[in-house]
């Protein structure tokens, strides 16, 4: 059977009409008040014999990096520091675009009539949605990272990936501390974010966790926490976010160096189920960008705000495309942009975000987040 035989359509990778469907985007969390959410988790366990640790040797640096660089989210940060939330979340609504003139101008907006305290509203609940779709983000990879421990078959492997589950139990155990302690406004999962997580854990394939959770989740998730660090000027937040960027740069690199081996043995059409994969998680992550609770807490028509978010201009499109920084530099590295027929490349261009792909892929760049002290962040890209 030829590649051409078995390509999978729009409506079969999404399940939706079309990419822009805005009844399927502006869908709620069918389920918000629920405790818990159940997953099936098809993968097989696996144990392995060979136990020669450092076989492969970069994941091994990795995993010794990972030793030292721990912290402790309860007595690393000051959490007596006050935080005044109108502060600190305006400077971020400004700089994150949402407040431009296709919101505040645009005849079609519904944001069009509001003024200052419509949009201090905003920003602050915009903020806790953002942080809220964090602490959730960072629970998904809490399972999705012991799920590798189970599934992935290499030593080394198996080793770091166990460091990393005990880094996203202190990152949702931060995060929902911020929010409870110095936010006090939460929402719940963002049903696209879920979607994404429920289709990792289900997936029986054990390099699907890792091209969903280390290249794209976490890919958007270092971005979007180097956005929030740069312009923020909350000193709890920002100390925060800095100790857990250092965890994340790790974990991509994790990611990225696991991948690069697993890719070079695949099939044309193996690589193919992976670009749809990566395709398909682009897009519930551009979704979900979309923040359509904020705007039905604002009283908004959730339809009508997801149709104006997603006509955004080009031109204004620069801090949702800043958050595929990540993203596609790795998928470029992984030579999943170009596989095949280039398909990848070309949904990514649909999307907007394919002119990121030269920026730096993360492979190494773990070594630039270290938390020594005087060591300066990487800036954005
Ligand atoms: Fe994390
Ligand atoms: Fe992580």
């Amino acid at each position: 059977m030829s590649t051409a035989e078995i390509q999978r359509t729009d409506q079969e990778i999404l399940d939706r009409a079309a990419q822009d469907d805005i009844d399927a985007i502006a869908a709620y969390n069918p389920d918000p008040d629920a405790v818990l959410h159940e997953v099936q988790d098809q993968a097989d366990a696996l144990f392995t014999w060979d136990y020669e640790k450092g076989s492969r040797p970069r994941l091994d640096k990795l995993y010794e990096k990972a030793k030292v660089s721990q912290w402790n989210a309860q007595t690393d940060l000051d959490w007596s520091i006050e935080v005044d939330p109108q502060k600190a979340f305006n400077i971020f609504t400004e700089v994150s675009n949402v407040n431009t003139g296709h919101w505040t101008e645009h005849p079609d907006s519904p944001a069009k009539n509001w003024g200052d305290k419509e949009w201090d509203q905003f920003s602050v609940e915009s903020f806790a949605w953002r942080l809220s779709q964090f602490l959730h983000g960072e629970q998904g990879a809490l399972l999705c990272t012991a799920k590798i421990v189970e599934t992935v078959p290499w030593i080394d492997a198996k080793y770091y990936a166990a460091t990393q589950v005990v880094d996203e139990a202190r990152h949702v155990e931060v995060f929902n501390k911020y929010i409870d302690e110095k936010i006090g406004v939460r929402y719940p999962v963002n049903p696209h974010l879920q979607l994404l997580i429920d289709d990792i854990i289900n997936d029986s394939r054990w390099d699907m966790t890792y091209l969903g959770m280390q290249i794209m989740v976490e890919g958007l998730a270092l971005a979007a926490f180097g956005l929030m660090h740069q312009v923020t000027t909350e000193p709890l937040l920002k100390k925060l976010l800095r100790y857990v960027m250092a965890d994340e740069a790790r974990h991509v690199a994790f990611g990225v160096l696991s991948l690069q081996e697993v890719y070079q043995d695949m099939t044309a059409q193996e690589v193919r189920e992976r670009q749809e994969f990566a395709f398909e998680a682009g897009i519930r992550m551009r979704d979900r960008l979309l923040q359509q609770e904020v705007w039905d807490r604002m009283g908004c028509d959730v339809k009508h705000a997801v149709k104006h978010g997603l006509d955004i201009p080009d031109e204004d499109q620069i801090f949702s495309q800043l958050l595929f920084s990540k993203i596609v530099p790795n998928c470029r590295k992984l030579g999943l942009l170009d596989a095949g027929d280039g398909w990848l490349r070309d949904r990514f261009t649909e999307i907007g975000v394919i002119e990121l792909e030269h920026l730096e892929d993360t492979g190494q760049e773990y070594d630039a987040f270290t938390l020594d002290e005087g060591t300066p962040i990487p800036a954005p890209h």
